[in-house]
């Protein structure tokens, strides 16, 4: 497996520097409590706030699964939590973590998905995009930790060029802003942030061959560090194209040398699937694979 290098103290300071700086005119900054910035969705008895509310624990059991939301949509800005997923046996369960603009027929979607799997078989993260009301771009990677030892940081960045998903500090994703080109991109519509845990055994594990055992239920997965900085809806007109936010910055146009080279990594090592390359469902190449990531 080869080595993977954590980011030099120059970016990292370069980073914090750009942070603090965005920050003074951010217009959501970091929220101290889970209700500060969401509701529950579905089963609220399935949904404990822990730590003072500054984590929660999401449970499924036979009876329902469960899921929260934002309280306000955003459009464009970076979102980001700590997620620590279901241990052991989690075949068959599925931990979502998105972005959706909420509109049926021109949806559009940045889906983080934490497929479950047998005790010793590796999480699968399947990401999926839709602009404009069209989906079916999944791509798959084969986590390189246990995503269940410790909590790990997942964060969906969606600015004019670009929207990047990344686990810790390591691009799996990146889906360019190539309008000029003719293909289509998430740019008009807010979008809330979403996660749900839920049983989805008829596809998720090995396409579904695998079951839940429910002799291991209840599941629980945690989140904290919820990190939402965007341009909120309601909220003001001019803020999406203010080209001051800090997620629209330089830094944030493309991937460094540091994050190209990790994403190369990733997608040598640990990705599993991507709709690019299966001609089965997709003789003709979707254009957006051939216009360069
Ligand atoms: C589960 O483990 C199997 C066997 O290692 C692997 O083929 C598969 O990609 C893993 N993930 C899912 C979601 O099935």
């Amino acid at each position: 497996m080869a080595t993977l290098t954590y980011p030099s103290m120059r970016n990292a300071i370069v980073s914090l520097s750009l942070h603090v700086l965005a920050l003074s005119f951010s217009v959501q900054g970091r929220p101290a409590t889970f209700l500060q910035d969401f509701r529950i969705t579905w089963s609220d008895y399935h949904i404990r706030q822990i730590d003072g509310g500054r984590a929660i624990q999401l449970v499924l059991d036979q009876s329902s699964g469960c899921g929260f939301a934002s309280k306000n949509q955003y459009l464009f800005g970076r979102v980001s939590m700590k997620i620590k997923l279901i241990p052991g046996d989690s075949a068959g369960t599925v931990t979502a973590f998105y972005m959706n603009s909420d509109t049926d027929t021109i949806r559009d979607e940045l889906d983080f998905e934490f497929l479950g799997n047998r005790t010793g078989q590796p999480y699968t993260v399947q990401t999926n995009i839709y602009a404009h009301g069209k989906g079916d771009r999944e791509q798959r990677v084969n986590l390189w930790f246990d995503p269940a030892a410790e909590f790990h940081t997942y964060t969906i960045l969606w600015n004019h060029r670009h929207v990047v998903f990344s686990v810790d500090d390591v691009p799996i994703r990146v889906y360019k802003n190539n309008e000029a080109k003719g293909i289509p991109y998430p740019k008009f519509q807010p979008m809330g942030v979403y996660s749900t845990l839920w049983e989805a055994d008829d596809w998720a594990t090995r396409g579904g061959l695998e079951k839940i055992d429910w002799s291991k239920a209840p599941f629980y997965a945690y989140y904290k560090d919820f990190d939402i900085e965007g341009c909120p809806r309601p909220g003001p007109e001019t803020c999406a194209s203010n080209p001051n936010n800090w997620w629209e910055g330089v830094a944030y146009q493309q991937l460094n040398p540091v994050e190209a080279r990790r994403y190369r990594w990733v997608r040598m090592n640990h990705m599993i699937y991507d709709y690019c390359t299966d001609k089965s469902r997709y003789p003709v190449t979707p254009p957006e694979c051939l216009a360069g990531i």
